[in-house]
């Protein structure tokens, strides 16, 4: 089954079920300057989470853009995704435990016929803060998991929260045996050794937490999310999401590219192309700091890969028109983006590529004078100067020295960024006070035209127009 059948079946099953399909948001927070990204499908909906009350009623659906960027240099191996596709959906205060649990169990089972042999869930063991999770067993059970197959574990496994304040509670997650040997008598769905494969999580948000510690939410509620990649890969037999047809074609065509040969820099190109559309088809910019910041990452990396498999780089807008072609029907905003999407790339690409043979002339000069030091590691201050002066971001750096089996001081580094982003970070605010921190009618009709504005600007310059901040006091918007 493609992706795209899969998402179809998922919001077609819940739509059934009484719930409403609402949009994805952007992968941009609106309002939010707690996160860089949105990173899970419960995210745009917190007010509705605590209480409020949402326009299309207490059953919602969706697919979410997701975007996590904790593991970036993880993204190489066989599953990490800085971007990624969450299928959710949601009781706001009206159905709980057992009717969520039925329904995953149905949608699993029947309407992508997994069997329940290949099925295994957790449930949460219970502590001071939240009773044991024996009504989610009892409902597994009942709906015909198997003997053997429920686990219970404790917070790290079976609780949810997003960040360290926020609605939570205790969940239940679903594995897929992969049929793999166990690793070992121990081998359980806990156990990262590649045999069980988490696909879905339903967590039961009744909790709210704050640095006092946990309190109960006003309304019962279910938040799940099922990552669509993951899916897709298991459904289809394949080891990893880079072998479905979300990634084949542009592998297929850095392969035929590539004058060297490897797996990882493919790998790496393709997922961090995809996030990196993504991000700019939702406005995002890069930058050098917070999310712009990341784009950059994501777009320096993929280029380094691409020279270090010989690729021209002119290349870079062919491998953009795949994406757009094989992903246009999932995301029809890649096509109403796809100039926008190759400029803003293709601009990034001309800025680091006047810096990049400099940069690595430098790193290896520094790598010299450690070895001749006695040692084995590049310095912090290495790490930011290479940063600061030649838009070297961290893990490109890194990198460099994996190749040349040296190691580096990122600790050092983040130390160094942390100083320089709250030094820019003041200036910025000083430049810019105001904001929608202090809101009041005035700022906030302010607030409200901005977006008119906006949309103003779009109907009569185009679709490439994106506001991607603004700055409001009570005497003027920007
Ligand atoms: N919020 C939960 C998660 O991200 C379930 O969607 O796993």
């Amino acid at each position: 089954m493609k992706a795209i059948e899969i998402r179809n079946k998922y919001l077609e099953f819940f739509k059934k079920h009484g719930h409403a399909v609402i949009p994805s948001a952007s992968l941009i927070p609106e309002n939010d300057p707690s996160v860089l990204f949105t990173t899970a499908g419960m995210q745009p909906l917190v007010p509705y989470l605590l209480g409020e009350k949402h326009p299309e009623g207490t059953r919602l659906t969706d697919y979410q853009k997701c975007v996590r960027t904790n593991d970036i240099d993880e993204v190489g191996d066989n599953r990490h995704l800085t971007y990624f596709e969450m299928l959710g959906n949601w009781s706001l205060g009206d159905y709980f435990k057992e009717e969520s649990i039925k329904m995953s169990f149905e949608f699993l089972t029947k309407e992508l016929q997994i069997p329940v042999e290949k099925l295994s869930v957790t449930c949460f063991a219970g502590d001071e803060d939240c009773p044991r999770d024996e009504v989610s067993a009892k409902v597994w059970k009942e709906a015909g998991i198997l003997d053997g197959h429920i686990y219970f574990y404790g917070k790290d496994d079976n609780w949810w929260i997003a960040g360290e304040e926020g609605p939570c509670g205790p969940d239940t997650e679903m594995f897929y045996d992969t049929g793999k040997p166990a690793c070992g008598p121990d081998c359980q769905p806990s156990c990262d050794c590649g045999k069980y494969v988490e696909i879905w999580n339903n967590v039961f948000m009744e909790y709210y937490k704050d640095k006092n510690g946990y309190s109960k939410l006003k309304q019962r509620n279910v938040d799940t999310g099922l990552g669509l990649e993951r899916m897709t890969m298991l459904l289809q037999g394949k080891e990893t999401p880079f072998d479905t047809e979300l990634f084949l074609p542009v592998m297929e065509k850095i392969q035929e590219l590539q004058k060297v040969d490897n797996i990882e820099s493919r790998r790496i190109i393709a997922e961090h192309l995809r996030s990196s559309m993504m991000i700019i088809a939702d406005g995002g910019r890069p930058s050098n700091i917070d999310r712009g910041y990341i784009l950059r990452r994501l777009i320096r990396r993929m280029i380094r890969h691409m020279n270090k498999l010989q690729i021209d780089l002119s290349e870079l807008s062919n491998l953009i028109d795949i994406n757009v072609d094989n992903l246009k029907e999932m995301y029809p905003e890649l096509e109403q983006n796809r100039e926008t999407i190759k400029n803003v790339i293709n601009e990034e690409k001309d800025k680091f590529v006047k810096t990049l043979t400099h940069g690595e002339r430098e790193f290896q000069k520094e790598m010299q004078k450690a070895k001749e030091n006695g040692k084995n590691e590049i310095d912090a201050n290495v790490v930011f100067r290479l940063y600061d002066t030649y838009g070297f971001p961290p893990e490109v750096t890194k990198e460099l020295a994996d190749e040349n089996d040296m190691t580096v001081d990122l600790k050092g580094f983040e130390e160094l960024f942390k100083e320089h982003q709250e030094k820019s970070r003041q200036g910025s605010t000083q430049k810019f006070k105001g904001g929608l921190a202090d809101q009041n009618e005035k700022t906030i009709a302010y607030h409200t035209a901005t977006h008119l504005l906006h949309q103003a600007l779009r109907t009569v310059l185009g679709d490439h127009v994106k506001q991607s901040g603004s700055n409001i006091t009570e005497e003027r918007l920007r």
